[in-house]
């Protein structure tokens, strides 16, 4: 099979390439440029010689077409997108980016025919815990996006919903949390990996959000619910919730500081302020996926890979 991976040189891309790679599939990235920062964290020299690049914006439709047309491509991953500060310095061109940009995937799929697109929602389409009475986010709970990039993915499930009811097209979007992992350098919610570097690389890090709990989602668990719903059978559900675990800030910080009690790190106060206690059940019964890591065993990894690449001399 042949997998198109657009925003693939981006950090869940990265790790999508691999499981595909390492699958025997083949895949197409199309992404803004040829930038290996992320994906040389993440890949081999060997896996890189394997991606067929194709340079190109999410806002070109006509270049999405001819992409897919040239490289025959049978099921599509739409990661590309702008995450939260970007959306909120720049909110006419989040819209093209976020919102314009998948629903050109969803038309090319449709002219298409193809098979199966799994594309990326957020749970920032959901609100503050004040919005659900503090109780668990449902996977149809109501939207109250905060942010302008949540407003734009809600606007996009909706988009999905329409083209299955109106074409039949099979598109699965996945509700991530807040990822963490090597490679995950940007977004507002990078801050949990940011602490992680800074323990491994021996840097000073002030650690925001130290009051409150954030839903510690490892980048490797979403890259295999990722591939999982790229070929699982046709499901009831569009758009599902997934979950890694919800641990408090400082609790991630408090591992840390008792790996190296000399970590160069301090916890700030203050809260994110969104719910992150969400119901996954749905995509473990249609899809079968459940999160495998913890936060300290996706901690330990983190923490090991980029202290390898410092040896290395890819990061320092
Ligand atoms: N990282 C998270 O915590 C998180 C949480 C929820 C949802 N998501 C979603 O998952 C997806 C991937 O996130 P990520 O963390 O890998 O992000 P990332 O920023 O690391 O990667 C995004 C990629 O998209 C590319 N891109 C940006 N604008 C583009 C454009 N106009 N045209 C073509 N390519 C463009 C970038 O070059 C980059 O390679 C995104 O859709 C994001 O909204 C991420």
């Amino acid at each position: 099979m042949t997998y198109l991976v657009t925003g693939g040189f981006g950090c869940i891309g990265s790790y999508v390439i691999r499981d595909l790679l390492e699958a025997g599939e083949q895949v197409v990235v199309y992404d803004l440029t040829y930038d290996l920062t992320i994906p040389e964290m993440v890949l081999n020299e060997d896996q890189i010689n394997q991606i067929t690049f194709v340079g190109g914006d999410i806002v070109d439709l006509p270049n999405i077409l001819q992409t897919i047309k040239k490289n025959d491509i049978d099921r599509i991953i739409h990661l590309a997108s702008w995450q939260v500060p970007a959306c909120q310095a720049n909110p006419p061109l989040a819209l093209k980016i976020v919102s314009e940009g998948t629903v050109n995937i969803f038309e090319a799929a449709r002219v298409f025919g193809i098979e199966r697109t799994v594309w990326a929602s957020t749970v920032g389409v959901f609100g503050s815990p004040d919005d659900y009475n503090h109780q668990q986010v449902k996977n149809d709970s109501p939207h109250f996006p905060k942010f302008i990039y949540g407003a734009c993915k809600s606007l996009n499930e909706r988009y999905a919903e329409h083209y299955f009811d109106e074409y039949g097209l099979d598109t699965i979007g996945l509700r991530f949390t807040a990822v963490y992992g090597v490679g995950r350098t940007r977004g507002a919610t990078s801050f949990t990996t940011k602490m992680i570097e800074a323990v491994a690389l021996g840097k000073t890090y002030g650690v925001p959000f130290g009051d409150d709990a954030v839903d510690w989602q490892y980048v490797e668990d979403v890259s295999r619910s990722i591939v999982m719903a790229a070929i699982c059978p046709t499901t009831k559900t569009r758009i599902f919730n997934v979950r890694g675990g919800v641990r408090g800030v400082k609790e991630g910080f408090d591992y840390l500081k008792a790996i190296d009690p000399d970590a160069n790190i301090s916890l700030e106060p203050g809260l994110f302020g969104i719910s992150w206690d969400y119901d996954a059940s749905a995509i473990a019964e249609e899809i079968g996926f459940v999160q495998d890591y913890t936060m300290e065993k996706g901690i330990d990894k983190t923490l090991d890979r980029f202290r390898q690449l410092q040896k290395k001399g890819v990061i320092s």
